[in-house]
């Protein structure tokens, strides 16, 4: 009886959404679970169609759409996590400063953020109600994902969010950001006050709403020399981290970030890992009780074949096998030429392994 017990609790641990959730408490389980940055909308042939009847503002901003969205991959594929279908963009357009795409590709915001008076004027007041429809988004997707699947929110940044609201939008060189922290430091930490008091309300609307963890997406944390990362970036996950107070687990992924220290003591449960490194370099320098997430590269999805595609998730998971606490994902978002047979190949490698 006491073994059928054990096996029946093994057996649950092991279920889908504790999948997700055991791997960033770095608990065992029977395999990694896997999900793919930017796996919601791009590349799937069903979010494709949808963009034929509908923009992306009317996706994002229509619950049911979004939740739909949100749904897609998982459906497709049985990730262990679903990603809410959002934009870290919709931060800074809650304050004050839309955004729209250009037709060349990338985004563009309705103004630059450019001095004092441009950061005075942000609103964050009332920033969760102007949101609310991300909270609706989520409530949605709770009431349709199998009880097996973890659903994930996200923020970006404030780094990375102050990049391109003092770009203007996507740039081939993002230079503003790093030229205010330099220039007029007061001026750079209260943009990044406002973004983090935003981001912090963001967040906790969401934890309210059900998701089951969050992801920081730090995507420009490597234009920052390590000797800046702390002060510029990472002090401010760290305390968006610590306002969250362990309500959900956090993972951080810092694109391109190479300051360890700083990245393990924002207090996130997990680490990202972008595939310009070594996975298992990186894991090194994620200590023991933090989870490790990453690494395939990218490019593979669009231009390799399915057979070298599960070569490189097999390597991966060989590579990690035996460390508790390892999330299968990308180095980056999903590509969006990304091939559907090269996608197959990746999950089944991962959800096959033992
Ligand atoms: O991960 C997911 O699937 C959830 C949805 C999600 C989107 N954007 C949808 C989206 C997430 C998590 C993001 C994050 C995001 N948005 C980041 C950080 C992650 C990263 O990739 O570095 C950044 C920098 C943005 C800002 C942004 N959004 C840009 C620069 C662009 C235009 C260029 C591009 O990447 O396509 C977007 C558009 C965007 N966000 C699309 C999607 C599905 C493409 C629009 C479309 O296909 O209709």
């Amino acid at each position: 009886m006491q073994d059928l017990l054990a096996d029946e609790t093994k057996r649950k641990a092991c279920g889908m959404t504790q999948r997700m959730l055991r791997a960033l408490q770095c608990a065992p389980v029977d395999r990694p679970p896997v999900w793919l940055m930017r796996q919601a909308g791009r590349c799937l042939p069903e979010y494709r169609a949808l963009k034929e009847k509908y923009s992306f503002q009317q996706l994002l901003r229509t619950p049911e759409l979004a939740a739909e969205v949100t749904l897609q991959p998982v459906r497709r594929f049985k990730f262990d996590a679903a990603i809410i279908f959002s934009d870290i963009l919709v931060v800074p357009e809650a304050l004050g400063q839309g955004f729209s795409f250009r037709d060349t590709g990338g985004v563009e915001m309705d103004h630059v953020v450019r001095d004092r008076n441009d950061v005075r004027r942000l609103n964050t007041q009332g920033i969760a109600d102007r949101l609310q429809y991300v909270a609706a988004a989520i409530q949605g997707v709770k009431s349709e994902l199998d009880s097996g699947t973890a659903l994930l929110g996200f923020a970006g940044s404030p780094w990375t969010l102050a990049n391109f609201m003092l770009e203007g939008g996507s740039a081939r060189a993002q230079t503003k950001a790093l030229q205010l922290f330099r220039s007029d430091r007061a001026l750079f930490d209260s943009l990044s006050e406002e973004l983090t008091l935003a981001v912090i309300e963001f967040l906790k609307m969401q934890i309210a709403a059900g998701v089951d963890a969050i992801q920081i997406f730090d995507s420009l944390g490597g234009l920052l020399p390590v000797e800046d990362f702390e002060e510029a970036s990472g002090q401010w996950m760290r305390t968006i981290i610590a306002a969250l107070e362990g309500k959900v687990p956090v993972i951080v992924y810092s694109k391109g970030s190479r300051d360890w220290t700083s990245l393990v003591q924002t207090g996130a449960q997990a680490i990202g890992i972008d595939h310009e490194i070594d996975l298992g370099e990186a894991a090194q320098k994620v200590p023991g009780g933090v989870a490790v997430q990453g690494n395939l590269a990218p490019e593979l999805l669009a231009g390799a074949d399915p057979r070298l595609v599960a070569a490189e998730a097999s390597r991966l998971l060989e590579l990690m096998r035996g460390r508790d606490g390892y999330i299968f994902n990308l180095g980056h978002g999903v590509p969006a030429d990304a091939k559907m047979e090269n996608l197959e190949a990746l999950v089944s490698t991962v959800q096959n392994f033992a």
